[in-house]
């Protein structure tokens, strides 16, 4: 794994966005994974603002989102779907029929599932695929444990994972017990991996992830074994 470190999130946001425009620069009618959370926000923040310069366009973007919450309506103020389109897709020039999020409201969630990761076989493989980090070292919402060869699945969200999370709903009773996640297995097959990790409370499990022994116990630790993953971080290791 590369290790790029910044001194702050707008450094790290800025490489981001700047790896992401060179890609869709570089690859005809590429195909980008993208990821919520708190640390894409100003990444995303960015791409607009390059956009609107005229640096980039999106119109033969095509993109996959790693995860949506089981339940959740597209315009809930907390979907992932919500969360894409208010942050980058209203902004940019990007053809809304080739962004693509699982469909939490799908009355079959493991079909939808098993059909979301065969689109994601059809259009891709992905170019390059955003990831986050969980406190806990997941990636998508692949939870400790979960197998390193899981396809995209129906996943429960843990108790930290649902506390971590409901600083953006009302009350934690809000927070969806399941989401539609990518597999560890469906990222891998990504070309090329951005693991953005921002701020000291991640310091523990990014040595982990990093330096750490490849365990399911980490999800993020097989990332080790990836050919072509970088990590964007403000974290000294
Ligand atoms: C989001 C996702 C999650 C987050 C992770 C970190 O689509 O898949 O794995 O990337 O929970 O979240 P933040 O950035 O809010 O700390």
């Amino acid at each position: 794994m590369n290790v790029l470190k910044f001194n702050n999130n707008e450094e790290l946001s800025t490489k981001a966005a700047e790896v992401i425009i060179e890609k869709i620069k570089a690859t005809e009618n590429p195909v980008i994974g993208l990821a919520t959370g708190s640390t894409p926000e100003r990444t995303y923040e960015l791409l607009v603002e390059k956009y609107n310069n005229g640096e980039v366009s999106f119109k033969d973007v095509t993109t996959f989102n790693l995860d949506e919450y089981v339940g959740l309506d597209p315009e809930h103020i907390n979907s992932y779907h919500r969360f894409m389109n208010e942050r980058l897709f209203d902004h940019v020039d990007i053809d809304k029929n080739n962004t693509y999020l699982p469909n939490g409201l799908a009355e079959n969630a493991e079909e939808e599932a098993a059909r979301f990761d065969a689109l994601i076989h059809e259009k891709g493989p992905i170019d390059l695929q955003v990831l986050g980090l969980g406190l806990n070292g997941h990636i998508g919402f692949n939870e400790p444990g979960t197998p390193f060869d899981a396809r995209t699945h129906v996943a429960a969200l843990v108790e930290s994972t649902r506390e971590a999370n409901a600083r953006f709903f009302d009350h934690i009773d809000e927070v969806p017990t399941d989401a539609i996640s990518m597999g560890i297995g469906t990222i891998l097959d990504a070309k090329e991996i951005i693991l953005l990790v921002q701020g000291e409370a991640k310091a523990d499990i990014l040595r982990q992830v990093v330096q750490g022994e490849i365990t399911e116990d980490v999800p993020a630790s097989i990332l080790q074994k990836h050919p072509n993953v970088t990590v964007i971080t403000d974290i000294e290791l």
